[in-house]
């Protein structure tokens, strides 16, 4: 299962919260981890992006949307990658009708969205757990920090911001796991999501292997 794209947070029936996410390396790994054989199911924020062959999209707006979907087909899932660009807050309050405008400044308040990568990483049969980490500064101490606090496998930090990362068609990024790390250079995002699901499958197997061992030792 592979989540792409933003999400998009309503404030009223013509307005939204949402982020810079293109969605195109998501659907890039989404696309190289079908043609490596997997059953891929995408789950996708509204992106502009041709809808890929041979994998299930389900559609999703909110982080809210992507949590019920993911944790609603979760159960069969053994590799679980969370490209998606998810927002942290939504606001407190839909307003039903526009809202106009009136004193100079206005405050929305927002509440904090549930984490479907941290709540999926937490289940007791939990799928193998791939983050993402887009910083505009300390890279790798951050995506470290995220890989750690959400228990993952791996997690694949980029730098964004400056015209980098959101929208190109190229990315550089780093993959830590436990025990390593592996910097990529700059790549097309096709190129780069072909090697990282190689990276990630390599991850897996080891983990499986450590995992049946483990079971067979009990
Ligand atoms: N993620 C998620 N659900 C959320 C928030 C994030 O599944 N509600 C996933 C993203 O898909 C990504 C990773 O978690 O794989 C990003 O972690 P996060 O801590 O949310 O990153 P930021 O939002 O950038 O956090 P911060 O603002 O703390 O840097």
């Amino acid at each position: 299962m592979v989540t792409a794209g933003p999400t998009r947070e309503p404030v009223d029936p013509v307005r939204y919260m949402s982020n810079r996410s293109s969605g195109k390396m998501g659907y890039a790994i989404a696309e190289a981890a079908r043609d490596a054989g997997a059953d891929v199911i995408l789950l996708s924020g509204p992106v502009n992006l041709r809808r890929p062959v041979g994998i299930e999209v389900i559609d999703i707006e909110t982080a809210e949307d992507l949590y019920r979907t993911t944790h609603a087909n979760i159960d069969d899932v053994d590799l679980f990658i969370a490209a998606a660009a998810v927002a942290d807050y939504r606001p407190a309050h839909i307003a039903d009708k526009k809202i106009k405008k009136s004193e100079s400044e206005m405050t929305i308040n927002l509440v904090r969205n549930r984490d479907t990568l941290a709540t999926v990483s937490a289940l007791e049969k939990r799928p193998f757990c791939v983050g993402f980490a887009a910083e505009t500064d300390e890279v790798a101490a951050y995506a470290k920090n995220k890989l750690e606090n959400k228990k993952l496998d791996m997690i694949v930090a980029n730098k964004v911001g400056d015209g980098v990362g959101f929208d190109s068609d190229d990315n550089t990024v780093e993959v830590f796991w436990g025990s390593g790390s592996k910097r990529f250079p700059t790549e097309t995002k096709s190129s780069l999501a072909i090697q990282l699901v190689r990276l990630i499958a390599q991850r897996f197997a080891v983990a499986s292997v450590g995992e049946s061992a483990s079971t067979a030792t009990k």
